[in-house]
């Protein structure tokens, strides 16, 4: 199949890339570059890459009538959920009105299966954990709330127009790929492991713990790590299930339990084998205690087994790479 990956010179989405050349697709990959990587397109997933915005209407017409696209993977967005309360114009433009491009230039191309790239950030402060598909969505952010608006969009397509999609809402992406050819390299960097591991690079002085008093067995946030190539495997599936006629749906990719910060900072200890030196702080506003997602929908129904929800191995292969990446 020739599967279009907007996205693709991004974290998930070079991830997903190499699962879908190890299983002979071709990729085309549609990247503006504004926070995607080059290089680890040319040297490692070497593909086609079209340098260019999901906005330009015009550009996704010269892709549609170029290549007999079978599906198309939707990664590009920008994804800073601090940055979708000051600028939410920036978001809504990007992530929604770039979406709806998208997916009408797919719609004229005769091109009907799509996987979004959601995120938990819909669910806001869940009501009860680990968060199951039916619950209620409620998101407390402009990031999250744009990401439910293409859900929304993507059901009244399915309803009106021969057109299917996947809904994949990820917990906390991490680690790299096991066998180091890829992995996480944000500008800003905001997730923790990242962070954490910059720390034990000596790239940064120190990792904050915001927050020490929740309501948690150490006192500090729980989160879902999600393996980035068990991401990866997902997408995979959800294009086998709407090759398979597979009816429109979303699912969690979640392991169901999680980790805190102090868990990870520990873990990272041992693993890197250095300090890491680690400041309490104050709670940020609007981060809930636990963020846990249930993936057994996601295992019931495309058959998803995660095979890296281990702490130590989701921190060796980041380790490996930011080693790599260092260098
Ligand atoms: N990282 C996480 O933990 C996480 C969790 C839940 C959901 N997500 C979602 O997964 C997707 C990928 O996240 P990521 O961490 O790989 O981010 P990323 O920033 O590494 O990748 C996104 C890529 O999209 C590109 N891009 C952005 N807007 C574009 C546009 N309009 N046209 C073309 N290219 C564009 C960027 O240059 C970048 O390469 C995003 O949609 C994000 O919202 C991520």
């Amino acid at each position: 199949m020739i599967i279009l990956v907007t996205g693709g010179a991004g974290y998930i989405g070079s991830h997903a890339v190499l699962a879908l050349q190890k299983l002979g697709h071709e990729v085309i990959i549609l990247d503006n570059l504004v926070y995607g990587h080059q290089d680890l397109v040319t040297e490692v997933l070497k593909t086609k890459l079209v340098i260019g915005d999901t906005n330009d209407s015009i550009l996704l017409k010269q892709i549609f009538n170029q290549h007999k696209i079978d599906a198309v993977m939707h990664f590009a967005a920008y994804a800073y959920v601090g940055e979708s309360v000051t600028q939410p114009a920036k978001y809504y433009r990007n992530n929604v009105v770039g979406t709806l491009t998208l997916l009408e230039e797919m719609l004229a191309a005769g091109v009907d299966k799509f996987i979004f790239s959601s995120t938990c950030a819909t669910y806001g402060v869940p009501e009860k954990v680990p968060i199951v598909e039916d619950q209620p969505q409620n998101p407390i952010n402009p990031y999250g709330t744009s990401k439910l608006m293409v859900e929304k969009i993507l059901q009244d397509f399915s309803a009106a127009y021969n057109f299917r999609s996947v809904c994949l809402r990820y917990f906390n992406a991490a680690g790299a790929d096991p066998d180091g050819l890829l992995g996480e390299d944000h500008d800003p960097e905001t997730h923790l492991i990242p962070l954490v591991l910059q720390t034990a690079l000596g790239d940064r002085e120190s990792i904050s713990i915001f927050g020490t008093d929740y309501d948690t067995p150490d006192g500090s946030c729980i989160r879902d790590y999600i393996h980035v190539a068990d991401l990866a495997q997902a997408h995979v599936l959800a294009l086998e299930y709407l090759e398979k006629n597979g009816a429109t749906d979303m699912f969690n990719l979640g392991n169901g339990h999680g980790f805190s910060v102090k868990e990870v900072i520990a873990t990272a200890r041992k693993i890197t084998g250095r300090e890491i030196k680690a400041v309490e702080c104050d709670r940020r506003p609007g981060d809930p205690p636990i963020l846990v997602g249930s993936g057994a929908k996601a295992r019931k129904i495309l058959g998803w087994q995660s095979q890296y929800s281990r702490l130590e191995d989701i921190l060796t292969h980041a380790w490996r790479w930011h080693q790599k990446r260092h260098q």
